[in-house]
């Protein structure tokens, strides 16, 4: 019996892949197709796949050409796969015309022709149509922005809006925007979405505004300073139609989804204690340490550690209480989160002005989990235990600057797909936000800025 395999994502499913899978039947007698995981197509920049796995190997399956499906989530499998299976020829699309001659080693490889005019891609634009996004800032994080952008398709990046046109102008400049603004409403009108990397205190007012004119919104973190903001505004979005979104990067990449499922998993045991820490030195003259209302290592840094410690023990803790050394301003240079929860700890360390080992470390009943820094942007974390030799180290990609993961995720949720949204729901960015409000006002007093009283470690 001659076996034949192949390889595909086969999303939206196509006549391109109906004839591929035809004539890889023809090569052979028996049949078997891997059809890739999501993570393994996120792991190799392949952002947007619409249908679910069990939808894509049903698609497969339905043609009546195929005699086993198996799964593809790693790279390195094709010769497992061939060996295990004892497979006589390997064939792909002609668009992999010479990628895979390394198989020769192992078996026929054949590039059959591809099908013209039609592709998953092709089709995503077509059923979806193009998001024109705009860019609300022109700082340092909203300059990866644009580059990132360029990795996710289904989108377009418009426009601009500054309130200091020349901001505006320079940026469009830079990333050669078509369009650039210093009059909101006129910005907005030249989009569908925004993406919002401005100063934090300046993001309620922006989404409100957004919203109201029924464009989708993803926001960098912390989305929020005020739990009562949050609230009203996913309201609104709800009401309005729109898409909300917090760009908290980590939340969305392959390498943090995957720590996530160990932990759930049991393979650690009940988690007892959560630590994390972010440091980034900044200059005492930076926007970060002489904002007294919304600067401060908490602010600008606590997003990740607080998504780790909700992701992990969810958000219903018992106490919590902060700790700080702040400036003469007032602000935080270094700042400290204890969370209790019922069965666990949790810590939060984050500093401006402090530095330290930029870790997270989650410690379970059965063993722990350390992801060095920068743990952030996930490519490898390890699982260790008491009997060292089952220790296991655990590697993932994380491309480029990591925005496209949630973009493609914020695409698909325009177009009607909410099933990611699970990576970073309403109630955790409210729980964040409710957190920065109680930090805020613990260090500023009543809302009286960088008056408030010196706290400091200790204290
Ligand atoms: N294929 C084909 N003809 C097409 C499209 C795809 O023969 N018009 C083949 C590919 O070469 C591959 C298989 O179908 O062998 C599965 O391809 P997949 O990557 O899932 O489909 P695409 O439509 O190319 O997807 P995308 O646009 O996301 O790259």
């Amino acid at each position: 019996m001659k076996k034949v395999i192949t390889y595909g994502s086969f999303d939206l499913f196509h006549e391109g892949h109906y004839r591929l899978l035809q004539r890889a039947k023809a090569l052979g007698d028996y049949l078997i197709v891997g059809v890739t995981t999501e993570n393994y197509d996120a792991s190799r920049g392949k952002l947007n796949v619409v249908d679910s796995i069990m939808e894509r190997i049903e698609h497969v399956r339905q043609t009546g050409f195929v005699d086993e499906v198996i799964i593809e989530d790693h790279a390195g499998q094709k010769v497992e796969d061939i060996q295990r299976y004892g497979i006589d020829v390997f064939t792909v699309g002609s668009d992999w015309t010479g990628v895979f001659d390394y198989l020769k080693a192992y078996c026929q490889v054949v590039y059959l022709e591809r099908t013209k005019g039609i592709s998953s891609t092709m089709l995503r634009a077509k059923n979806y149509g193009i998001v024109r996004i705009g860019v609300i800032g022109t700082g340092r994080i909203a300059g990866r922005f644009v580059p990132e952008a360029r990795y996710v398709s289904g989108l377009n990046v418009e426009s601009v809006y500054h309130p200091r046109l020349e901001k505006a102008r320079a940026y469009a400049e830079r990333f050669e925007l078509n369009h650039y603004y210093d009059r909101l409403d006129e910005f907005l009108k030249s989009v569908d979405a925004v993406y919002i990397a401005s100063p934090h205190e300046t993001h309620e007012p922006y989404i409100r505004e957004a919203l109201l004119q029924k464009k989708h919104v993803l926001c960098e973190k912390p989305m929020f300073l005020t739990k009562k903001g949050a609230e009203e505004l996913f309201d609104l979005a709800s009401g309005m139609g729109c898409v909300l979104m917090e760009g908290v990067k980590t939340a969305y990449c392959p390498g943090f989804i995957r720590l996530l499922g160990i932990i759930r998993s049991g393979e650690i045991g009940e988690v007892r204690d959560v630590e994390a820490c972010f440091t980034k030195l900044e200059k005492p003259s930076s926007r970060e340490l002489t904002d007294a209302l919304y600067g401060g290592s908490f602010t600008e840094l606590a997003s990740y550690p607080l998504l780790a410690i909700v992701k992990i023990l969810g958000k219903d803790y018992r106490d919590l209480r902060f700790e700080t050394f702040q400036n003469e301003r007032g602000i935080d240079v270094y700042a400290k989160a204890y969370l209790r929860y019922e069965n666990s700890l949790a810590t939060v360390k984050a500093g401006l002005g402090v530095k330290s080992e930029g870790q997270l470390i989650i410690s379970g009943t059965r063993g722990y989990i350390v992801a060095e820094a920068p743990w952030w942007k996930t490519k490898s974390f390890e699982t260790r235990f008491e009997d060292g030799s089952m220790n296991e180290k655990h590697f993932s990609k994380f491309l480029g600057d990591g925005l496209r993961y949630e973009l493609s995720d914020f695409v698909s949720a325009i177009n009607g797909f909410d099933k990611k949204s699970y990576k970073l729901t309403r109630t955790e960015s409210v729980w964040m936000a409710e957190i920065m409000e109680k930090f805020l006002k613990r260090r500023n007093g009543d809302g009286a800025g960088g008056q408030g009283q010196r706290h400091d470690a200790g204290v």
